[in-house]
């Protein structure tokens, strides 16, 4: 089978970045990506600096090749018959219902892609797992698409997403490694060719791993909870800094020197956020508990409750710094992205932080370069509905909410400014002239040790 289109479905924060760089190496392929959400596919094809994802460099690669061999379209049906191979890059949240909520991976997007594959497909076809998923879950999609389809052949690959968000393009460019696992069977090992020659294209060989489909998979999960585990483990020190007087910032420096360890994932903060971390580690935790292995899932859980322990105990400080009385306060929340460099707030520790400040009266200006009041709101909306908080006290919570400009940082007159998101133009503000009317505390320790802030661990 020789691959002359490829279909993707979901145009999120990895579909989209993915499909433009095998676009833009491979053009003598023609991809398409689908999704279900047409505002999404529309902004796709809409103006570069209005893309639903910014990631740096993702806006010139679209414009390169968006309607040459890059096509964004909602018509899920033709794209799927076209396509020889078929990436599914949809969302894999946590269960919020039923057995397993709150833990396990919610599949049904999943299966319903594998539904809409089996139901559209007349050739035979590559479908490759994108999205991150619980180990074995190719069997159920190779049952959906067998069970529906008896006249196609389809060959199931895992081949898990590594890039990070803001820095989605570079590790497209340059991964460490692609991994993509398949069965081990002849057709199985010539599907795994037919991948590993797209990414030939552009990523040496030495950097393509192949494996069976249930380690690739699994390989994901590991990959995202050892990194947020060292989050966690220096945040655990942060804590134990503040008590005695060592300095966080030294301890990671004087820790990541150690070439066994390296000084990647070892800043102190607020904690980790994002769509990926805390989900995939819970669904490592459910697969434990669902194997049998209670200590297991026990050592991996402490990793997403040591994050929670960290937004709340940075929330706690600021209470606490007021004597737990913040009615009518005015405070500050710079960053909302979950990190720098993407405009996604999925998870992210300022929702924690504001949720907190809000509950105990507080007034909050937030701050973000990428991110607008109407989205802030939104994040804030989606958080207290989960809790099932009343409309009317909702509506009145969040009118204590507005954004804040960059400019007004240094004029406006604030009880306490909480950074909690390391953007770099935070970087230029002068917080020596500001800690003196205002109560600083520094959840990524870019204000470099003034004694009147409250950093981090410091
Ligand atoms: N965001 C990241 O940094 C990242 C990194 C690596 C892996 N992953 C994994 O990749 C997967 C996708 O993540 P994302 O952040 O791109 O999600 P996303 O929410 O940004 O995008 C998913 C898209 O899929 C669409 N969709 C869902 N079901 C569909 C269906 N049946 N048909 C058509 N479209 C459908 C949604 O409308 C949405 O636009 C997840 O499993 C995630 O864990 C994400």
């Amino acid at each position: 089978m020789k691959i002359k289109n490829i279909c993707c479905i979901g145009a999120g924060y990895v579909g989209g970045p993915t499909m433009a760089v095998i676009a833009l190496k491979c053009p003598h392929i023609n991809v398409t990506v689908v999704d279900a959400n047409l505002e999404k596919i529309k902004a796709w094809n809409g103006p570069l600096n209005k893309l639903p994802v910014y990631e740096p460099g993702l806006a010139e690669i679209v414009g390169e090749v968006r309607n040459k061999n890059l096509n964004f379209s909602d018509n899920i049906k033709s794209s799927i018959e076209n396509a020889e191979m078929i990436f599914m890059a949809v969302n894999t949240p946590t269960k919020t219902t039923g057995e397993g909520a709150g833990m396990a991976s919610d599949l049904s997007y999943i299966e319903s892609c594998a539904e809409d594959i089996a139901k559209y497909s007349k050739s035979d076809k590559i479908v490759v797992e994108k999205s991150t998923l619980p180990v074995r879950t190719a069997e159920k999609i190779k049952e959906i698409l067998k069970s529906r389809n008896k006249d196609v052949h389809f060959e199931i690959l895992s081949n898990p997403e590594f890039l990070a968000e803001g820095t989605a393009i570079n590790d497209l460019f340059k991964s460490d490694r692609v991994l993509i696992g398949g069965d081990q069977t002849s057709t199985g090992k010539k599907a795994v060719q037919e991948l590993v020659k797209i990414y030939t294209n552009w990523i040496p060989r030495d950097k393509i791993y192949t494996t069976n489909v249930w380690s690739s998979e699994l390989s994901k999960l590991a990959s995202n909870a050892m990194l947020a585990q060292r989050i966690s483990s220096i945040n655990t020190l942060s804590a134990l800094c503040e008590k005695t007087g060592a300095n966080v910032v030294e301890i990671s420096k004087a820790v990541g020197m150690d070439h066994r360890i390296g000084p990647n994932f070892l800043n102190a903060s607020v904690g980790f956020g994002g769509s990926c971390f805390q989900k995939d580690i819970l669904n490592l935790v459910y697969l434990c508990r669902h194997y049998g292995l209670e200590e297991v899932a026990e050592f991996w859980h402490q990793v997403v409750k040591i994050n929670d322990y960290q937004k709340e105990r940075f929330s706690q400080k600021i209470i606490d710094t007021f004597k737990g009385n913040l009615i009518n306060k005015k405070i500050a929340i710079l960053g909302w992205a979950f990190k720098p460099n993407t405009k996604d707030s999925r998870e992210t520790p300022s929702k924690y932080v504001a949720v907190k400040l809000l509950e105990e009266g507080a007034i909050i200006e937030v701050n973000d370069p990428m991110i607008n009041l109407e989205q802030i709101k939104s994040d804030l909306r989606s958080y207290f509905q989960s809790k099932s908080i009343e409309r009317v006290k909702i509506d009145s919570l969040l009118k204590n909410v507005t954004f804040l400009s960059f400019e007004k940082i240094h004029t406006r007159i604030f009880s306490s400014i909480a950074i909690i998101t390391a953007w770099p133009d935070y970087e230029s503000i002068d917080w020596k002239s500001l800690s003196l009317k205002t109560k600083i505390f520094d959840g990524c320790n870019v204000t470099n040790e003034n004694k009147n802030i409250y950093s981090i661990g410091v």
